[in-house]
């Protein structure tokens, strides 16, 4: 058995108890399972084997903003995975896990001149444009370097599809992507630019589709506007389907992966495009925990909380999202049922993993994970009250990798200087 499993009362990740990780790395930790990162992915892969035929594979650009870690992208990469990026970052931890140029697409918005030019030198495979202006600056910078860039133009198509109203991105409202119009008339203008080439269109409605039957209005969209561009004689040759595949943090239904392969199968494979795919969360979501000590419980006359020693720097979705996230003790599973806030050290009542959460009953100095923290956990943990960025650790099987060594106190004061003027 892989993954995050109980054995003897105790939870482990693969063959490694979580107790011992604490001891060895300290807390608080991210650990990663290799096993489920493997597993989400070939649950995906296959899924489209399953519908589509084998030469029409989609390439499925993992979305490393959702973890970052270049151990992770090495493992993604060796399983045959592309790379979606947002930032020069990005593109160079993409590079140095082992990505080539032909298997990244950068998809940020509001593209900046150093970053586009880190593109151009590295070849990638596609720009997908979000403003005419961004179009502008991908062909002068390609023509600075003697450059020709695929673009492809991504649809807004005023879709919402579930999820928090901060990871929503397919509404009219919303800053992403251009208008069906916008985009007939920037397909004409980059068909006339010396050092750009438009090759298709892209969408992306958001991020965990909690109503993922909006996936296929979004592509029948996509669809009907790639009719249109060819109808006026304009040549499209890839389609990017984007992101947005929900994972369980409580008792959401598992995406159907099928019926998600089918709307591509009915959809956009009669489109004869090169079909690529950006799932970020869907990957390593469910693959990550953060590993934490309870420092104090605290009772108060209309609550008990227990302090833990991570905190919303570490993990920003509950306070920023209020996303759930499945939270019990590494031991002790058994101990009766308690109601707690679960909260963090940090000075904002907002510092808050959970409300009224009816757990085992958890004493001072006992382990807890929060669970379904593999994505936008640590890729968005920042340093907030001075606290140190905290350890990712990654296990497979019997081995253990500190991936990512966290940071010191010494370090983090390092960064910053007085001026000799004050
Ligand atoms: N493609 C594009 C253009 C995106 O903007 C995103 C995510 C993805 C792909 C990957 O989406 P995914 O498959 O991971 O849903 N911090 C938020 C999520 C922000 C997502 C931003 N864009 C959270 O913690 O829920």
């Amino acid at each position: 058995m892989t993954g995050f499993i109980e054995k003897n009362g105790v939870l482990h990740v693969d063959n490694i108890a979580l107790p011992d990780i604490a001891k060895e790395y300290g807390t608080p930790c991210y650990v990663y399972s290799a096993s489920v990162i493997k597993a989400q992915f070939t649950a995906l892969k296959e899924a489209m084997e399953r519908a589509l035929p084998a030469d029409r594979q989609p390439l499925l650009c993992y979305a490393c903003k959702a973890n970052t870690n270049i151990a992770i992208l090495k493992l993604l990469q060796t399983l045959g995975s592309g790379l979606e990026i947002v930032s020069e970052g990005e593109l160079l931890k993409g590079i140095k896990a082992g990505f080539t140029g032909d298997q990244i697409i950068s998809t940020s918005f509001g593209k900046n001149e150093s970053e586009i030019k880190a593109c151009l030198e590295a070849n990638i495979l596609q720009f997908n444009i979000e403003a005419p202006e961004e179009l502008e600056n991908v062909n002068k910078f390609a023509a600075q370097m003697n450059k020709t860039a695929n673009v492809v133009f991504r649809l807004n198509p005023n879709l919402s599809g579930g999820g928090h109203s901060k990871i929503n991105t397919g509404r009219k409202e919303d800053k992403f992507g251009n208008t069906a119009e916008d985009i007939l008339t920037l397909y004409k203008r980059a068909e006339d630019m010396s050092n750009v080439t438009p090759v298709g269109l892209s969408i992306h409605i958001g991020s965990q589709v909690s109503q993922v039957e909006v996936f296929k209005p979004g592509f029948e969209k996509l669809a009907e506007l790639v009719g249109i561009l060819r109808a006026q004689g304009h040549t499209v040759t890839h389609t990017d389907i984007g992101g947005g595949f929900p994972v369980v943090y409580h008792d959401e239904a598992n995406l159907d992966l099928d019926a998600y392969a089918q709307w591509v199968r009915d959809i956009i494979l009669p489109l004869n495009t090169q079909i690529q795919m950006e799932p970020g969360r869907y990957m390593v979501g469910n693959a990550g925990v953060l590993l934490a000590k309870t420092q104090y419980i605290k009772t108060t006359p209309s609550k008990n909380f227990i302090v833990l020693d991570a905190a919303m720097n570490d993990l920003i979705r509950p306070t920023l999202y209020e996303a759930y996230h499945g939270i019990r003790p590494v031991m002790g599973h058994n101990a009766p049922m308690e109601t707690y806030d679960i909260v963090g050290p940090i000075c904002e009542s907002g510092d808050v993993f959970a409300k009224n959460r009816e757990i085992p009953t958890v004493s001072k100095d006992d382990l807890v994970v929060i669970q379904s923290a593999g994505a936008y956990g640590f890729a968005m943990a920042s340093n907030y009250n001075t606290r140190t960025l905290p350890p990712e650790i990654l296990v497979d099987g019997d081995n253990v990798a500190v991936i990512n060594k966290g940071q010191t106190l010494e370090e983090l004061m390092g960064r910053e200087s007085i001026p000799d003027w004050l």
